[in-house]
């Protein structure tokens, strides 16, 4: 009877404990606090975007290739990259650069051969990197043989393949809806009389997703790819799949865009409820496969609500919706990184967040966010707020390297059907696709052609791998200290977020708590062109320490132990420290 009585006296006595306890232990970790061991590669793996006709040119006819990818994979390692998502090199018309795609199970011969593309596969294997290929699904060429059967008549079984129908009258398209590349999102094909839906150029004709057949064959790729060893997807333009059956027009809004067409709401033409059972279909496929194959989904959502709504109810759909909020800030806004981070750290789906600040379609990071005077400094401070958060980071290749945007000055040279289209308004994408700049030779080691497929920048001589590998203060070497610090260090590598310092406006600051056995660090980022002051009271935070100690500093700190009290940051300053 009384052990009885002790047992429940010692039970009860537990339970008050764990109660008390609740707010700290719920405080201190972030939902994502996660263990590393258990997780899936993809959450902690560093990701690098290549635009291959822009990385490597392996045998001189100025376009970039696969075997010039593998050349370089010693270099990616070096770098600390994880896997390297590479953007399509399918057989294309090249129309809109490999996005439209005339033959989804096979490699363009200007990229090189399916042996090329195992011998990447396998090469990159050695050295732990994994190969993420781009799966586009909204759309094909106009030249893939399955539109040319379907446009070739009303009755060929391929005719529902796509999406067409009737104008409204002579010349005049089935409704108003307008294609993200500009003008009307409907042609009219002489041949049938009818008119065929895309969303985006003329030459990329939208798919009918309601069509289980489509279905079968765009999932039949996705199995092509994994079965030749690779580790995920990242998934094109995939909140467009379907469009209103019943072709409502869409809202028209005040103004022109820069094609000259009036401004319009896509309300009819994207994000439709039926994109999530797509969505969670190819998640069962890919979790067929061993190694966790990754979902990464071009999820340019209006808000944080909608993309959060690409994990799904349950994770069954991607693992890593990107987040275009937070690459789309624009501006070195101290209150809305807070507000984002927050917001996509405590997403209500616990989903992991995936970061990105450039790639293919946006201007690159150092002139979007540089202010002209500060542009290096500025590079570092987005490649740590990038790389220390929670989130999975993307860089797009030449990021490291502080490549700018270089923007065709004459409508001659553009080769994006954007910027032909959108001249002078919108000047298209090339500028961000530039060749890699590997040295100050010829072609900045990109190619030995006379003349490459986009012209080099001028920028080139100053900033490029070998003289920025030379130079320890260069943001290449930045970039690789930071990685490596996100490696080593347990908190950095999966310990809880917690913003600090919350009504600072010009600093942003934040906690990597890793719990009891290794110390926290803390970022702290100056967001201003003038030197700042600031002071940190973190005892709130199970803190008990009054002093720092610096891992990473730019502008290099005088000393290595700082006081808590008053830590100077230059301007745009970066620190990275741990405290106890
Ligand atoms: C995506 C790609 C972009 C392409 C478009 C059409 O937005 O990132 O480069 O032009 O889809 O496929």
């Amino acid at each position: 009877m009384r052990t009885n009585w002790l047992g429940w006296f010692v039970a009860g006595c537990a339970i008050v404990l764990a109660f008390a306890l609740l707010p700290t232990l719920t405080r201190s970790q972030s939902p994502h606090s996660n263990h590393a061991l258990g997780d899936p590669w993809w959450k902690h793996a560093v990701i690098y975007e290549i635009y291959p006709r822009s990385f490597q040119d392996s045998d001189g006819d100025g376009i970039g290739d696969i075997n010039g990818i593998t050349s370089r994979l010693d270099y990616l390692k070096e770098l600390g990259v994880d896997a390297i998502w590479i953007t399509p090199v399918y057989p294309s018309p090249q129309v809109d650069f490999g996005y439209d795609i005339s033959n989804y199970e096979a490699i363009d011969p200007q990229y090189g051969t399916l042996a090329d593309f195992d011998h990447l596969v396998s090469e990159a294997k050695k050295r732990n990197i994994r190969i993420i290929m781009d799966w586009v699904p909204n759309h094909t060429s106009d030249q893939h043989p399955w539109f040319l059967e379907s446009r070739s008549s009303h009755n060929n079984p391929k005719r529902d393949w796509y999406i067409w129908r009737d104008g409204t009258g002579p010349g005049q398209p089935p409704n108003n809806w307008q294609s993200w590349f500009g003008h009307s999102a409907w042609t009219y094909d002489e041949k049938t009389g009818q008119w065929y839906y895309h969303y985006f150029y003329v030459q990329q004709p939208d798919l009918n997703w309601r069509n289980p057949e489509v279905r079968k064959a765009m999932y039949g790729v996705l199995r092509f790819w994994l079965d030749r060893g690779v580790a995920g997807f990242r998934m094109d333009a995939v909140s467009r799949l379907f469009e209103d059956p019943n072709l409502h027009d869409d809202p028209i809004l005040p103004g022109l865009n820069a094609f000259g067409d009036p401004n319009i709401e896509h309300k009819y033409t994207q994000d439709l409820p039926e994109v999530h059972d797509v969505l969670r279909e190819v998640r069962e496929l890919v979790d067929g496969y061993p190694d966790n194959p990754v979902l990464i989904g071009e999820a340019d959502e209006p808000n944080i609500q909608d993309l959060v709504k690409m994990y799904g109810s349950n994770d069954d759909e991607e693992q890593l919706p990107m987040d275009f909020q937070l690459a789309d800030v624009n501006k070195l806004s101290v209150p809305e990184f807070r507000r984002l981070l927050d917001e996509i750290e405590f997403n209500p789906a616990l989903g992991q967040p995936y970061f990105f600040f450039s790639n293919h379609d946006q201007s690159r990071t150092w002139d979007r966010y540089g202010e002209g005077a500060h542009n290096d400094q500025i590079a570092k401070l987005m490649a740590t707020i990038l790389l220390t958060t929670h989130a999975t980071p993307q860089l797009y290749y030449g990021e490291e390297i502080g490549m700018r945007t270089t923007t065709p000055t004459r409508i001659e040279d553009v080769k994006d059907p954007v910027g032909r289209t959108g001249w002078p308004k919108d000047k298209g994408r090339d500028g961000e696709r530039t060749p890699m700049q590997w040295n100050s030779s010829h072609d900045a080691g990109f190619s030995t052609a006379e003349k490459t497929w986009l012209p080099i920048p001028p920028s080139a001589d100053r900033y490029n791998v070998a003289v920025e590998q030379r130079d320890p203060d260069s943001i290449l070497n930045f970039y690789k200290h930071v990685i490596a610090l996100r490696r080593q260090l347990t908190a950095l590598r999966s310990g809880a977020y917690v913003a600090v310092n919350r009504d600072d406006e010009d600093v942003l600051a934040y906690l990597r708590e890793a719990g009891q056995d290794s110390p926290s660090v803390l970022v702290a980022l100056n967001m201003t062109a003038e030197p700042r002051t600031v002071s940190f009271k973190l005892n709130g935070f199970g803190i008990s320490a009054n002093s720092l100690t610096v891992l990473l500093a730019s502008p290099k700190q005088g000393k290595t132990e700082l006081p808590l009290k008053e830590v100077q940051l230059d301007p745009f300053g970066v620190l990275i420290a741990t405290v106890k």
